[in-house]
């Protein structure tokens, strides 16, 4: 498994452990005429992904690429008798979401694994959420038929991802190039909505729901990196204006089983 990637994640990790970042670790999302603060905006961001899922007691919901635990401390305050797992690649992740309390008769399990293999029976999940973390995957494809194989009949996926259009300058290939080494592993930054669907229809899920969040999380720059930063250097400022440059798309998913 990994060890040399996620360069960006130490420094997310000490902001947190200083009181200077809440355990999200994901762009915010600002509804139509709202001003929320960066907080508030990432805890909507999270917010919306799970009024996706459906929630109910009792059921088994998987958190793939969990972070720091933000989303399914959220998911424990909505739900009880529930069991949450956390999966993540990174174990300095998964040590600080051992910190996090479950409460109402749901229990915490914090899994280290890839997203492509986890180690749960086939059917045994009613929910799956993957808030902005797939396109870190090594395959979008392995990542889809592994929630396909261990959602339940009438199961949820909810994902969202960060994908590119193909760039049309060379500016914009250097930006696009900054990212991807600044946020490895991005192994296919390049992908289209129609895609991704039919990736997940060979994988055995249906689309249910598609929202483009696009513009939504377009606030977040402002709040994360300073307008002088150089997007030749700063892969948050080249992230910045691929966005700027309409080169960005940021889609929200909600799957269901084929056969469901
Ligand atoms: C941008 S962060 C999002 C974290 C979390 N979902 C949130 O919203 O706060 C991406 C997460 O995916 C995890 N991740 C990346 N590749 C993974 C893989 N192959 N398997 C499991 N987790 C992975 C990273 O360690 C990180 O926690």
């Amino acid at each position: 498994m990994m060890d040399a990637a996620f360069n960006y994640i130490p420094s997310l990790i000490n902001a947190y452990k200083v009181g200077h970042a809440g355990d999200h670790v994901h762009l915010g999302y600002w509804a139509q005429g709202t001003s929320y603060d960066w907080h508030t905006a990432q805890e909507a961001m999270t917010n919306l992904h799970l009024d996706a899922l459906d929630l109910q007691d009792g059921q088994t919901v998987i958190d793939v690429g969990c972070g720091i635990g933000g989303s399914l401390r959220l998911v424990n305050g909505r739900v009880c008798d529930s069991m949450l797992i956390g999966v993540n690649i990174d174990p300095r992740q998964l040590t600080i979401c051992e910190t996090h309390q479950a409460t109402q008769g749901n229990r915490f399990d914090w899994v280290h694994c890839d997203a492509e293999n986890v180690p749960l029976d086939h059917a045994s999940t009613d929910r799956i959420l993957s808030l902005e973390a797939m396109f870190h995957f090594p395959s979008r494809h392995a990542f889809l038929t592994e929630a396909a194989r261990l959602l339940r009949p009438k199961g949820l996926l909810v994902c969202s991802d960060i994908v590119f259009e193909q760039p049309r300058t060379k500016a914009h290939q250097r930006f696009l190039d900054v990212v991807q080494t600044g946020y490895a592993p991005w192994p296919a930054p390049i992908l289209c909505t129609d895609e991704m669907e039919l990736m997940a229809q060979n994988a055995g899920l249906i689309l249910r729901d598609l929202q483009d969040l696009t513009v939504k999380v377009r606030p977040t720059w402002d709040h994360i990196v300073s307008r002088r930063d150089d997007p030749e250097k700063s892969p948050v400022a080249a992230m910045r204006d691929l966005h700027y440059a309409g080169l960005l798309q940021y889609p929200m998913y909600v799957f269901g089983k084929l056969s469901s």
